[in-house]
């Protein structure tokens, strides 16, 4: 069997390096730069540990699309980001639909992983693939299978980079296909993968389900973001609020925070724009979008606050910003909201300084980032903030932070209540 997988990123890299134990396995991207460090073993967003590159023998890497020839499945694994409009940009994935058009043979499985808004598997990919392969599409309409067609399956991924507890083979996978005959050859292909698999009633309803995954954590994180802001005119701490309430049986734990990344800030716009295409406005979904993409802006005016209380002028200030990355743990930047932030500080002519043990950029916006503690001037920043903790680091910092600040009229902003209450100014 021939397996080929579309995009070597966070979701396709350790989806086909598992395949890739049992069955041949061609890993394609179209980043040449990547393709060359994988077949190197090196993987840059540092999720897959060099001993599963070795694991995986029948794995071959490329980004030349003729090895991708008459592949019995093809997995689609690329990004869909939205727009700067905030609408869905399928551009990505119209091109992967393209190749595999081109590369198709009768009786393959296409199947995509990557998110997207009910009906795109079916109403998208699909016609661009009849359209360019001349190939039937075998559905739950089609009289049978042995007919000179494909079938297509919506299989959601649930990947959390820097989460090394729930990964693929651990977690319940969600599948779904054209027809029966369909969900037997997926399932077929998965269960050598995954311990648990969740048979969707259909590709749409798959497509629906992955959608609001993230979109409900977006709005949970929401409501909190805005009870901190309440609770911080009312002068009561959301962290020892949420400490309190946590206590009852069905209080759903949510912390405050900026919502970064391409996931959980990205997905729920797919969601929106599919709803206002069939005539309803989302009221719920939308605030808590402008909520969470408000948060930076917030957490500035009360640094500006803080600086104006203290005395401090931005000008002549150097700020020690701690955590780039759009979370804890994982090297990726890409729509960091602590990038966001620092920008703006930056626009206030302050001297930004970054602090970031993992990430793999050198340099963000012309600021130099510092990977460990040591490289730093002692005594010299009026501020340190607190953003992104990574795991490994947090007691050094907590042991050592104090030695970076200068002695008088200092500020810690510590947004994700990483310290103690009292040794910090602000927290979220
Ligand atoms: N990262 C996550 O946490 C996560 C979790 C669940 C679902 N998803 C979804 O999975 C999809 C992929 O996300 P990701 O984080 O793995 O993206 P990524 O950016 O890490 O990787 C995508 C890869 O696809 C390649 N690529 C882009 N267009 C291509 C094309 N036409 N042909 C071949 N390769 C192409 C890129 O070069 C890149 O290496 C997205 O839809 C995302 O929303 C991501």
């Amino acid at each position: 069997m021939k397996i080929v997988v579309i995009g070597m990123g966070y979701v396709g890299l350790p989806l086909a390096l598992l395949l890739s134990k049992k069955d041949n396995v061609i890993g394609y991207d179209i980043n040449s730069k990547k393709i060359n460090q994988l077949k190197k073993n090196i993987d840059d967003t540092n999720e897959v540990e060099k001993k599963n590159f070795n694991k995986a023998k029948k794995i071959f890497f490329t980004n030349d699309s003729s090895y991708l020839k008459n592949a019995d499945f093809f997995i689609i694994a690329v990004p869909t980001p939205i727009k700067k409009n905030k609408e869905p940009d399928l551009r990505l994935l119209k091109k992967a639909t393209i190749l595999v058009a081109k590369n198709i043979k009768s009786q393959s499985v296409v199947i995509l992983e990557s998110t997207v808004f009910p009906g795109t598997t079916e109403n998208i990919c699909v016609p661009i693939i009849k359209r360019i392969s001349k190939l039937e599409y075998i559905n739950k309409n089609s009289f049978k299978n042995d007919v000179k067609g494909f079938y297509c399956g919506f299989c959601p991924e649930r990947v959390n980079p820097g989460d090394k507890e729930h990964t693929i083979d651990k977690i319940t996978k969600v599948i779904s296909g054209s027809n029966q005959y369909a969900i037997k050859k997926i399932n077929n292909l998965y269960k050598s993968i995954c311990k648990k698999i969740y048979i969707s009633s259909s590709i749409k309803t798959a497509e629906a389900a992955k959608i609001i995954e993230n979109t409900q954590r977006d709005i949970n994180i929401a409501l909190i973001n805005e009870l901190s802001k309440i609770f911080k005119l009312l002068k009561i701490d959301t962290r020892e609020v949420l400490a309190t309430a946590g206590t009852k049986w069905n209080f759903s734990k949510y912390f405050p925070g900026m919502v970064g990344g391409h996931c959980i800030g990205v997905d729920p716009y797919y969601l929106t724009y599919k709803s206002k295409s069939v005539g309803f406005k989302p009221n719920v979904i939308l605030a808590g979008r402008k909520i969470n993409d408000g948060m930076s802006n917030y957490i500035l005016k009360n640094i500006i606050k803080l600086y104006k209380k203290k005395n401090i002028i931005f000008t002549k200030s150097r700020i020690l910003f701690v955590g780039c990355s759009f979370k804890e743990n994982v090297t990726d930047t890409r729509n960091s909201k602590s990038i966001e932030l620092v920008e703006k500080l930056n626009k206030l002519k302050a001297k930004v300084d970054i602090l970031d043990q993992v990430i793999n950029k050198d340099k963000i916006k012309d600021i130099k980032v510092f990977k460990s503690l040591k490289s730093l001037d002692k005594n010299s920043y009026d501020t340190i903030i607190f953003s992104v903790i990574h795991d490994k680091f947090k007691n050094t910092l907590k042991k050592n932070y104090k030695e970076y600040l200068k002695n008088k009229k200092k500020i810690i902003v510590d947004i994700n209540g990483f310290l103690p209450k009292s040794d910090s100014d602000f927290r979220l």
